[in-house]
């Protein structure tokens, strides 16, 4: 799980590089290194830390040379050092090699090149594919081409890489499994590589996603080929990029977070833009709609994800059985693909992923294919891994989403998820006209109604202020707003490192209620709907103990006012849709806190965006 970038061209390499790893730093950035071709020798340069350490490591003496490949790590195997960042030399020198993944068979392989008089510099995994592909080459006396491509024959596990050769200094050549990595073709003979195509939309639009077993030599004279590792010849698909340059920018916001919190008015209209008719009072997914009989048919439907994900499919589970009368499981990829899930074939497994690349997500959906079941995908990345493998799917649109933590995507997810439900309902006749109407009117107001809940911002600053310092939280919620509660809770420790648990309110008094005392802030989203009062008696359970309340409440509630220590007033919808504004107080929250306290908004520690590896 980290950033690969690299170039083969006519400019100078290194700021193509580090512009690219700053753009795919969100994926990992614990170390960070460059190598660059010149002249017959390569440089490499790496250090712990961020891009910009490895920009100050440099000290301005900026490497030179027009082919070279990039590197932001998220260790896996060995401590975030300066050795262990990539790129990784081979023990001649004579090639070195960036790798996002793991080699699983790493220490058997390690043992037999060490037995064979090899020496290793560094922890990694990766650095054992050096001495693999050199060892390969220097035994048989293959090109290089051929010696990764029997080399990675040789591994298991997951692999992006990048390698660059001294003695074929007109090539890159890269390949994958399990890992992402996209080649943009430039004019001239020009070859750019990324694990995304972040770094590459602003030189080229051509693109072609490497597929898994995939060996791509880029040569500047004889072009772009691509052999499996079975040594299967493959024509390359040139694909064309949508992605806008300007989306990847912060724009004036101190950070991607809050710059994605405040782009979710827009981010929904985004989501439902095409697929829903006001007029008409009509929902179009083409996804479902292509395969409209097993819909209808559907017996049961299975959601999987991870992390935020999984709270959009908790979401999921009260919009479906509600509006679509259809039974649904949410699970856990990561416990779902090591279950022995009985999957019918009438069951329908709706996979969700912001990035489309969740090695638990994509194993699941490999698992429940194998037993027939239809899968949906639920994604934003267009072309990521997981739109490519599902049957059918329908996309959030919500734009590239750079923060680590999720939350554009987490309401793009659940206004899909709306939408089918909706458009199952439709199919199933499980819906009145007239709610159906009413939903969608409804839907079609939630962009505005965010709006409002984002003029609360000064608010909940405030609010951030007084709580900063806490230890502990504890998020309650009922009804569709238990996930709301849960995803408060993640926003809350993965950003600020303060210990937060979401819970069902009425769970409360079966445990957490022995940790309430004055100094444990409990929110509360209390808004009008089917528990309202119920959430009011949890209240008074909170303040007789005298926990601290801070509740989400719908505008103009006086009750709620009289209990709580604060309320965050978000405006009236209806019951089905709350979990839209309800968390946008949540995302707000946790932004401030994080910033309060020094923390790194954007790439919190030790996580990343793209969890590739399971
Ligand atoms: C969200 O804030 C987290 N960073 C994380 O839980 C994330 O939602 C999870 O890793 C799943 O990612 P995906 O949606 O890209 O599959
Ligand atoms: N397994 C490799 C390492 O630990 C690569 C990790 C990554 O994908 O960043 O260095």
């Amino acid at each position: 799980m980290c950033g690969i970038v690299g170039y083969l061209g006519t400019e100078q390499a290194y700021p193509i590089l580090i512009k690219g790893l700053k753009r795919l730093e969100y994926r990992g950035y614990d170390s960070s290194g460059v190598a660059l071709l010149n002249e017959g020798e390569i440089e490499i340069s790496k250090c712990r830390g961020k891009v910009s350490d490895l920009e100050d490591h440099l000290a301005g003496k900026v490497p030179e040379g027009v082919v070279g490949i990039g590197h932001t790590r998220w260790a896996t195997h060995g401590p975030p050092n300066d050795i262990n960042a990539h790129p990784h030399a081979s023990g001649d020198g004579t090639l070195a090699l960036i790798h996002n993944g793991i080699i699983e068979n790493y220490a058997t392989i390690k043992e037999e090149l060490i037995n064979r008089g090899h020496v290793f510099k560094s922890d990694t995994d990766t650095e054992v594919l050096t001495h693999l592909i050199e060892d390969i080459r220097t035994k048989t006396g293959v090109d290089l081409f051929e010696a990764i491509r029997l080399a990675l024959s040789e591994v298991h596990g997951a692999y992006a890489i990048v390698v660059i050769d001294k003695k074929n200094p007109d090539m890159m050549i890269a390949a994958k499994k399990s890992s992402p990595l996209v080649i943009g073709i430039g004019g001239n003979g020009e070859f750019y590589v990324g694990s995304d195509a972040t770094p590459i939309v602003e030189y080229t639009k051509n693109v072609v996603y490497l597929e898994d077993e995939e060996v791509a030599l880029m040569d500047r004279k004889s072009g772009l080929k691509i052999v499996t590792i079975q040594n299967k010849e493959k024509v390359p698909y040139i694909q064309e990029l949508e992605i806008k340059l300007e989306t990847l920018e912060k724009g004036g916001y101190d950070y991607f977070m809050l710059k994605e919190i405040y782009e979710q008015p827009r981010s929904i209209i985004d989501c439902f833009r095409g697929r829903m008719n006001l007029q008409k009072g009509e929902i179009r997914m083409s996804g479902i709609d292509d395969n409209e009989e097993k819909w209808i048919n559907a017996k049961r439907v299975i959601i999987v994800a991870c992390g935020t994900s999984w709270h959009a499919g908790l979401v999921a589970e009260y919009l479906f059985e509600d509006i679509a009368r259809l039974s649904v499981e949410v699970e856990y990829a990561s416990e779902f693909r090591y279950r022995n899930p009985i999957i019918n074939k009438d069951d329908i497994v709706v996979a969700i992923s912001q990035s489309g690349e969740t090695a638990d997500t994509l194993a699941a959906i490999e698992m429940a294919k194998k037993q027939g079941a239809h899968i949906f995908g639920v994604c934003n990345v267009v072309g990521s891994t997981i739109s490519r493998t599902t049957d059918s799917g329908a996309y959030t649109h919500a734009g590239p989403e750079i923060g680590v933590a999720s939350t554009k995507a987490f309401t793009a997810q659940v206004t899909v998820l709306t939408l089918m439900a909706l458009t199952v309902a439709q199919k199933r006749g499980t819906i009145t006209d007239a709610r159906l109407h009413r939903l969608i009117a409804e839907l079609n107001s939630i962009p505005d109604k965010v709006t409002e809940v984002l003029k609360t911002n000064d608010q909940v600053e405030y609010i951030s202020d007084i709580y900063k310092n806490a230890t502990n939280a504890l998020y309650l919620g009922r009804g569709s707003s238990f996930p709301v509660a849960l995803e408060g809770a993640l926003k809350l420790k993965e950003i600020s490192y303060i210990h937060a648990e979401g819970y069902p309110a009425a769970e409360m008094k079966h445990g957490p209620i022995a940790l309430i005392d004055e100094e444990m802030p409990v929110f509360v989203i209390a808004t009008h709907g089917q528990s309202y009062e119920k959430v009011v008696s949890n209240i008074q359970e909170v303040k007789a103990r005298k926990g601290k309340i801070i509740a989400i409440v719908t505008a103009g509630d006086t009750a709620v006012k009289g209990m709580a220590d604060h309320v965050i007033e978000i405006p009236k919808t209806d019951e089905t849709l709350v979990p839209l504004v309800s968390v946008i107080p949540f995302q707000l929250l946790s932004y401030h806190i994080a910033v309060m306290r020094g923390c790194n908004v954007d790439q919190p520690r030790n996580l990343a965006k793209s969890v590739t590896v399971e």
